[in-house]
């Protein structure tokens, strides 16, 4: 409904962001570090009201091959004294030749918004046929976005979280790559409930693969751990989330170095919230569920309070930040 009114947004030029805040992530220059998290523009209805409330880049999706209706209403459950939601959407997709052609549309009439796309199979797709549904969302989406993020880690669609394997992943980079390499930037997004040793072991794998990023992290199914004494199934976001996200941006940091960049997500909600991500390692955020509860001038808030707090303690740019906790 909100969505719907926000995609007749015109489009205009983006607001100006501090010169700190400008940013070169994987090659490409971003205006500001905040981005719109995967998950509530699916289809790619209102990239134009992103760019005017400030955010620097928006990932949109999750988009599935074929057109699905995800799982049936209730599937979205509010926290507001816990500042969390659960979720049970189950990837609802207009598919990716109607998501496809709205991007199309919207970059004719002059959108510059940086743009990721976030993609995952059909609730049909067979566990044997999922590489093959990434490979034709890479096809058909790769030359219309700026990024492109594998999404292995939804707890909603069935078996998926099971492809944050090594053997697994490699089948997927394979068969994006068929018939040659790619030359678009993949990045991987990983759920926060993966323990250590895995850990270690599919950032190895993002790395050797070419991966061009690592987004940490989707919602989690934990509970009393993140101190929720709610049992209601799904994945939860927000302030829960917050620590587990950042200590795993933490973790992949350390583990990976510099070698390539990521993005942190996970109970975002303050510029103060965005900055500890960025100082465990995360070179640029995103946000949703802090969106819900704060309200639509968060990006633009969290932009100013960042470059404060960057010049507050003596950094240059965003970049100088970057792992300095790690
Ligand atoms: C209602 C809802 C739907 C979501 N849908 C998706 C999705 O389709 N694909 C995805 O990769 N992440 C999805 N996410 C996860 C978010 O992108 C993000 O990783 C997570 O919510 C943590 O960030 P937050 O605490 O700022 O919300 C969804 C989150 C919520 C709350």
């Amino acid at each position: 409904m909100v969505l719907a009114m926000l995609s007749a947004w015109p489009i205009s030029d983006p607001p100006a962001a501090a010169q700190e805040l400008n940013t070169r992530v994987f090659g490409l220059e971003f205006n500001n570090p905040v981005g719109l998290a995967a998950g509530l523009d699916k289809d790619a209805a209102a990239p134009a009201a992103w760019q005017a409330l400030g955010f620097g880049f928006a990932e949109l999706g999750t988009i599935t091959p074929r057109p699905q209706a995800g799982t049936s209403r209730p599937r979205i459950w509010r926290l507001p004294e816990q500042r969390a939601l659960i979720n049970q959407l189950g990837f609802p997709s207009k598919g990716m030749e109607a998501v496809g052609r709205r991007i199309e549309e919207l970059r004719a009439k002059g959108l510059r918004l940086r743009i990721g796309l976030n993609i995952g199979p059909n609730k049909a797709t067979p566990a044997s046929r999922v590489a093959s549904d990434y490979a034709m969302l890479a096809r058909g989406l790769g030359a219309l976005a700026d990024f492109i993020v594998i999404n292995l880690s939804s707890p909603n669609t069935p078996g998926l979280r099971a492809f944050q394997s090594p053997e697994r992943l490699r089948e997927i980079r394979a068969a994006i790559d068929e018939p040659h390499p790619s030359t678009v930037r993949y990045l991987v997004k990983l759920s926060p409930d993966i323990g250590a040793a895995e850990l270690g072991a599919i950032c190895d794998t993002i790395v050797q693969l070419g991966f061009a990023g690592i987004v940490a992290t989707n919602t989690t199914l934990a509970r009393t751990e993140v101190g929720i004494a709610w049992e209601q199934a799904g994945g939860l976001s927000g302030l829960p989330l917050r620590e587990r996200s950042r200590d795993m941006v933490r973790a992949i940091r350390r583990h990976i170095g510099t070698q390539i960049p990521i993005i942190g997500v996970g109970g975002i909600a303050s510029a103060e919230d965005a900055y500890r991500h960025i100082r465990a390692g995360a070179s640029l955020v995103e946000l949703y569920t802090g969106l819900i509860f704060e309200g639509p001038t968060l990006a633009t808030l969290i932009n100013a309070g960042l470059a404060a707090l960057l010049r507050r303690d003596g950094f240059r740019s965003i970049s100088d930040a970057v792992g300095v906790d790690a």
